[in-house]
């Protein structure tokens, strides 16, 4: 694997002020793996009780944010914003923003460039459709969506890549071990061919999608697999901590 190993929480529009704190002081109790980055992303509006409870061995992320400067953009969170409250990283181009939400390639790409233009590293999400997979389209889909990134930054040293079958988030269908780590070294062998092979090297690819207390270690094993984003398993603290403790 590449660099840190890395594990994210991202627990999306989920929690109240009442079950985020007790999610807070069991991560705050657990035991986590020194060699680990540890990142939670909770929604926006209880970014502020985290930071101020949550230990500082964690670190915050938002779960989106503007593609420019903050201003007349109602409904929307700005990089600096995210910066000012504490954050250090922020999701981008998750497939629930790109599939959901509707937003694009090149928008997700200007995200990026923004966000690390202000200091926030930046998770920046790729991955295939089931009607995709079946094509046999994985590879471009993910090629695609990575030269979109690579079209609009200039540096991946604040980068994080998270692979995420979008078949295999929510859904309970964990890809297989080989299944994610073919996708990972494809990506890494795009990053050496179109970045550079340093950058290739040191780039963390971490896989998303049903990753859980009982199947990341096999995933942890695979040789391009770098961490994890993890969504429903990140919202229990014991679980969560499995998953950072997996690190190999
Ligand atoms: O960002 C996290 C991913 O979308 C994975 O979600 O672990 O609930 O499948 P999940």
């Amino acid at each position: 694997g590449s660099g840190k190993f890395f594990v994210g929480g991202n627990w999306k529009c989920n929690g109240t002020k009442d079950s985020i704190s007790k999610l807070v002081s069991d991560l705050n109790g657990a035991t986590l793996e020194n060699d680990v980055d540890v990142v939670v992303a909770p929604p926006f509006v209880y970014i502020d009780q985290v930071k101020s409870s949550l230990t500082d061995r964690v670190e915050i992320s938002g779960q989106n944010a503007w593609v420019g400067k903050g201003g007349a953009f109602t409904g929307e969170i700005s990089a600096e914003q995210l910066i000012d409250v504490g954050c250090k990283w922020v999701i981008l181009g998750h497939s629930e923003r790109r599939h959901i939400i509707g937003e694009d390639n090149e928008f997700i790409g200007k995200k990026a460039a923004y966000a690390l233009s202000q200091n926030l590293k930046v998770i920046a999400c790729i991955g295939e459709k089931l009607e995709e997979r079946e094509a046999g389209k994985t590879f471009e889909v993910c090629f695609q969506q990575l030269k979109a990134f690579a079209d609009s930054i200039s540096s991946w040293t604040d980068v994080v890549i998270a692979y995420e079958p979008v078949w295999a988030i929510g859904t309970g269908k964990v890809a297989t071990p080989l299944q994610a780590q073919e996708v990972h070294v494809a990506v890494r062998d795009w990053l050496k061919k179109n970045i550079s092979p340093e950058v290739a090297s040191a780039t963390r690819i971490i896989y998303g999608g049903s990753v859980n207390g009982s199947n990341c270690a096999e995933l942890a094993k695979q040789e391009d697999i770098d961490g994890f984003l993890v969504g429903g398993a990140s919202l229990k603290g014991p679980e969560f901590a499995t998953i950072v403790n997996s690190v190999t």
